[in-house]
């Protein structure tokens, strides 16, 4: 498969790491465009893929150009690449807030799929919601579900609407996460526990609680009543989180991520 990536961030970066360990394609089938000539460099070295300082370059016979720009970059990138498309390409877009409608519409094509990655694609544990213009090909489809399941788990939903809500809880969830662990390692230290020690605990029980739910396939609420014993430490613990307003606090963060990503497509 040629693959053509415009913006080699973090994510760009993720998608050709987890296509190359798929074999999906080979390092000279993917050419990378950035406005950083640096990255360009050490995506070249790292990964051996062909870089280009224009995003045209790239279009230009590849079957699938994925757009992993920031949204902020996209009405700059949209008239560079408006009418450069030719049939049977397919366009990837991981841009969040961004709809199909202004993607294609922007970029004068209509195959488009939207794709919703997390983070944790770097290192294909990933969890992915995607769907896909009615212009998207079955072949296309295919070709768009082995790529993203290079990252991960993939998600195909009919209904665009829940990319949005995806962004707000699969998208920007790592870094919800990753903010409980450090307060979590901060609450640990401050009871008096050395820091490798508290980081090292908080990381096991992050990493164990969430394979527990996975192979029992209960739901947290039971797992979390099963440790709960009434008056026990957990039950103490789970009252002074329930008293501050965890619940309400996580609603909220959801519900305030799930605006922005409409505000930013223009919803
Ligand atoms: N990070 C996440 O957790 C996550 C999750 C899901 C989806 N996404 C989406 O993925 C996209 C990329 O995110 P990221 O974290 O990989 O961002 P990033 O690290 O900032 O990567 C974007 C890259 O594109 C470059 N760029 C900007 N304008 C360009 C242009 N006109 N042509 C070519 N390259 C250009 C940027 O260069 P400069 O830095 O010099 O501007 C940067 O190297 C975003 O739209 C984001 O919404 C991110």
């Amino acid at each position: 498969m040629k693959l053509a990536f415009i913006g080699g961030g973090v994510m760009g970066e993720a998608m050709m790491r987890g296509i190359l360990a798929k074999g999906l394609a080979m390092p000279q089938d993917i050419i990378v465009s950035d406005v950083d000539q640096e990255r360009l460099s050490a995506l070249s070295q790292c990964y051996g893929i062909r870089t280009s300082a224009n995003s045209r370059q790239g279009v230009e016979g590849s079957e699938v150009i994925v757009i992993a720009v920031k949204p902020q970059n996209l009405a700059e990138l949209m008239p560079e690449l408006e009418g450069r498309f030719a049939p049977g390409q397919l366009l990837l877009s991981i841009i969040a807030g961004a709809a199909i409608d202004t993607i294609a519409k922007g970029l004068g094509h209509d195959s488009v799929v939207r794709a919703m990655p997390n983070t944790p694609a770097q290192i294909g544990e990933g969890i992915t919601v995607w769907t896909a213009s009615s212009e998207v090909s079955q072949s296309q489809k295919e070709m768009a579900r082995s790529i993203l399941g290079a990252l991960g788990r993939e998600i195909y939903v009919p209904d665009e609407k829940y990319l949005d809500m995806a962004t707000a809880v699969s998208g920007s969830g790592p870094a919800y996460i990753f903010l409980v662990m450090e307060a979590l390692i901060d609450a640990a230290e401050r009871i008096g526990l050395p820091r490798e020690m508290a980081e090292e605990l908080v990381l096991g029980t992050v990493l164990g609680a969430a394979r527990l739910a996975q192979e029992t396939g209960r739901h947290p609420m039971e797992l979390r009543e099963m440790v709960t014993s009434p008056g026990g430490t957990t039950a103490e613990g789970i009252f002074k989180l329930e008293e501050g307003g965890l619940r309400a606090l996580l609603a909220g963060a959801v519900i305030a991520a799930y605006e922005k990503a409409k505000e930013v497509g223009g919803k």
